[in-house]
């Protein structure tokens, strides 16, 4: 069973944007499988996984927003700060000795409340004119998924 089912009514209408909430939404499922399978190792395993998508998710956005002229990008960048910290600080306690399990039930829980919660209220706002401004992009758009994913391909 899964712990979380996206559904349309999370996506914002940038498709790029929306396949890669749906990634994370994904990796949080990943996350729920091996909390409840009590697999240690998988827990490491798709901790990292998603903390690294997550960030780079977060650099990408950040970058579309900018090459959009986004004007309340200065406040999303904080935003993205703030949760990027407290990522970092539940990465510190899964390696600094705490319960894996608990720290994995913080991030599960506390992720995909954060991660709705963000689209709803800030990702909403910039939709409508980074789609305006992706229509004469493409050719960014792929330079910098492969710059920051390494891949065109890896976040559909
Ligand atoms: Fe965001």
């Amino acid at each position: 069973m899964s712990y979380f089912i996206w559904d349309s009514t999370y996506d914002i209408g940038v498709d790029i944007i929306d396949r890669q909430h749906r990634r994370i939404a994904d990796y949080i499922n990943d996350l729920h499988h091996a909390i409840e399978n009590n697999d240690v190792e998988e827990v490491y395993s798709v901790m990292e996984r998603l903390k690294d998508y997550t960030f780079d998710h977060f650099s990408f956005e950040e970058q579309l927003m900018e090459r959009a002229g986004y004007p309340l990008l200065a406040a999303h960048l904080q935003v993205h700060r703030r949760f990027s910290a407290q990522v970092e600080e539940l990465s510190v306690q899964l390696y600094g000795g705490t319960d894996p399990m608990s720290v994995a039930r913080k991030v599960r829980t506390g992720l995909m409340r954060w991660l709705l919660q963000h689209i709803k209220d800030e990702d909403q706002n910039y939709a409508e004119l980074v789609r305006k401004s992706l229509r004469k992009e493409s050719g960014w758009v792929s330079a910098t998924l492969k710059r920051i994913f390494g891949s065109v391909d890896h976040p559909v």
